[in-house]
């Protein structure tokens, strides 16, 4: 086999799958759009946005791709995939009406409530209700407040400031008509990622990303400033509890539909203390940097397997996994999350330092002008290793991380603490 697929999209997440792709004997050539200067040794980036729908199906026909893989959830919920098949072109990454369990929180919990899957209760508060009953209500913990939307991270408000809580509930009401209030669900958190089509599944190897900015989960949160897989946290008891009460009961409500979904199911979990795990989010795409330290435990052909998701050929294909541990460790720009500062030159990350066991995703990177590289977005870059051990893998990527130098950036020195 030598297919051609296009990547689409442009951070780590999209340089994790190019390197994973590149691995892959079943792929011959790589393009991917926009991409990052990161993403260029694997094949071709081109100028097309992520954003721009029929752009992408054009260049996808122009290219005469195998198969596309979408990398972020925007353009499947912008129904990229749809347009994608319409052509005859199978995507990687499912159809808009299954995208809706990410751009639409309420979707979620009602499909959740239809396919019986454990998640927080919740009440949707509009402009006739009682804001101050609501929250008086689930005043024992603190308040989870969630919007409807697309957010790009920045939907969800946790808080026990009860002004807090009411400035964002009634402002999210005055933007969107709605908006979530949920039952705060103590515990840890894990990212299980599920690639599935309507032949069966797959899961990966469970991992933990660190959302917040700072050291000890401190600060607000970001798109995640690293992970590490496994992650210890989901037993083989919770593994087996999610995979019954959680991943059966969405395949089986998903693919007995009339469209079923092709691509991956990352679900975001909250473990409780006593072992029972509980939906937080889906999201319909890789998580990122999820996925830099998940894609590197699959042993075989990655190619293959997205190929097959998005033909409906799952269960005809085996799939194992490496016994080793990953960490990735995200490098920030000078005030991310809230205002990045861009533009700044990149020294010591050269692709020609990378091994096999400590490498390099770029994601907020280009090149200038001059050939430098430079940033061009808040999650600059993430340095991963692959080890025999976790510490190991720490040790490597913090190592590597030393060499790097950035004006102003920033990175969590903690990155796998729960589990070292
Ligand atoms: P979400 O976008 O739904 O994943 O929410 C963002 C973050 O808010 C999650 O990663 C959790 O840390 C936190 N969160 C969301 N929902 C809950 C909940 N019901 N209970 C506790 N924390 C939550
Ligand atoms: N790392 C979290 C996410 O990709 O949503």
């Amino acid at each position: 086999m030598s297919r051609t697929v296009l990547v689409v999209g442009g951070g780590g997440r999209e340089h994790a799958l190019c390197l994973a792709l590149s691995f892959s004997a079943s792929i011959d050539k790589i393009h991917i759009t926009p991409g990052n200067a990161g993403t260029q040794y694997f094949g071709t980036n081109h100028d097309v946005s992520a954003s721009d729908i029929l752009g992408l199906v054009q260049l996808s026909k122009e290219l005469d791709v195998d198969f596309v893989v979408v990398g972020p959830e925007a353009p499947l919920c912008d129904g990229l995939a749809d347009q994608l098949l319409q052509a005859g072109i199978p995507c990687f990454g499912p159809q808009q009406v299954h995208a809706e369990l990410e751009g639409s929180k309420l979707f979620a919990k009602k499909t959740m409530d239809a396919a019986g899957v454990p998640t927080a209760d919740y009440d949707v508060l509009d402009a006739s209700s009682n804001i101050d009953a609501c929250l008086d209500a689930r005043s024992q913990e603190p308040w989870v407040i969630k919007r409807d939307v697309l957010a790009g991270g920045k939907g969800v408000v946790v808080t026990s400031v009860r002004a807090e809580a009411v400035a964002f509930i009634q402002q999210s009401i005055e933007t969107d008509g709605h908006v979530l209030l949920e039952r705060f669900l103590p515990g840890e958190e894990a990212s299980m990622l599920v690639v599935m089509d309507k032949s069966g599944y797959v899961c990966l190897p469970p991992s933990q990303d660190h959302k917040r900015v700072f050291d000890e989960d401190k600060g607000p949160n970001t798109g995640g400033m690293g992970a590490y897989c496994p992650a210890p946290v989901v037993t083989e008891g919770i593994h087996r509890k999610t995979i019954e009460r959680i991943v059966e009961p969405m395949f089986s409500h998903l693919s007995s539909m009339d469209l079923p979904y092709r691509g991956v199911l990352y679900v975001g979990l909250m473990i409780d203390e006593h072992g029972d795990p509980y939906v937080v989010e889906f999201n319909v795409r890789f998580g990122d940097p999820e996925c830099q330290v998940t894609l590197p435990l699959i042993d075989g052909d990655v190619g293959e397997l997205l190929y097959s998701a998005a033909k409906d050929q799952l269960s005809a294909i085996e799939v194992s996994f490496h016994s080793q541990h990953a960490l990735t460790v995200v490098l920030a720009s000078e005030g991310y999350p809230q205002s990045a500062i861009k533009g700044r030159i990149i020294s010591g990350a050269e692709h020609g330092n990378d091994t096999h066991e400590t490498w390099i995703s770029h994601a907020g990177t280009m090149r200038d002008e001059e050939g430098n590289l430079v940033s061009s977005g808040g999650r600059v870059l993430s340095v991963t290793s692959i080890a025999e051990t976790l510490q190991k893998a720490h040790d490597l990527s913090y190592q590597r991380l030393q060499h790097i130098r950035l004006e102003g950036s920033h990175h969590r020195t903690d990155i796998g603490h729960r589990a070292l």
